[in-house]
């Protein structure tokens, strides 16, 4: 990895009319893996986009395909999400009675499993299952719509889970999803984040998506541990 992080431009603020340039961009300029928000207006009050979007993107850009299915019954659609190309998929521990069995589910198709709580969810919600994921997403805003506020009352989710993930030798990526801008972005790496989200930073930055990544490529000095 050139950088310190990963940064994963989350294309909910993509301009959709200039979807595979925006993506060319982001690609262009680093980012490591392009995020796909899926919302089914039931799990989230907002509805955005599904596997067919997913396979036009891995069409349009050779970057990992980072799923968050913010839906309820994930298990219906996970099968529908590997074949459209996704690389990674995050599900939510608060939909997932069987999360250890979706995990597997994931895995068998050949994706990285991701388990994500929104920030009313506790992290003990996932404890069980960090031995056995790719990653463990951490909402650091309300589930439902890109722009809205960082909520550092996260930050200690975010600590106590880089701590156990560290105790248990876990090679999980530690990722933030919301509100994450240059500021934001550091108190989270300080917490022991490592993956990061983003979405208006990226695609709604005043100078373009490079500008944009190469702010938030910069608000960790290269030397930070
Ligand atoms: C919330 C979405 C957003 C999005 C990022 O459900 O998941 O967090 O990815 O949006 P920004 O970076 O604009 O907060
Ligand atoms: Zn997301």
């Amino acid at each position: 990895m050139a950088h310190n992080f990963i940064l994963a431009p989350s294309i909910i603020a993509a301009d959709f009319t200039h979807l595979a340039d925006e993506l060319a961009a982001c690609e262009s300029a680093s980012a490591d893996w392009l995020h796909v928000d899926v919302m089914d207006g039931h799990f989230v009050p907002n509805i955005t986009m599904g596997p067919f979007i997913v396979e036009a993107c891995q069409r349009a850009s050779k970057l990992p395909l980072d799923v968050h299915l913010m839906i309820e019954n994930p298990e219906r659609y996970i099968e529908a999400f590997a074949k459209a190309g996704a690389a990674h998929i995050i599900v939510h521990a608060e939909t997932c009675p069987n999360l250890l069995e979706i995990i597997n589910q994931i895995k068998s198709l050949g994706c990285k499993a991701g388990v994500a709580l929104n920030p009313v969810a506790p992290a003990s919600l996932v404890e069980d299952v960090l031995p056995y994921v790719d990653s463990v997403l951490v909402m650091t805003v309300h589930a439902g719509f890109g722009g809205q506020a960082f909520m550092p009352e996260m930050l200690p989710k975010i600590a106590m889970l880089r701590r156990r993930l560290d105790e248990l030798h876990c090679a999980a990526a530690l990722e933030v999803d919301g509100g994450i801008g240059e500021p934001t972005l550091r108190s989270a790496y300080e917490a022991g984040a490592r993956a990061f989200v983003a979405g208006t930073a990226v695609f709604r930055h005043p100078h373009g998506i490079a500008a944009g990544i190469k702010s938030l490529r910069e608000s960790i000095a290269l030397d930070a541990s």
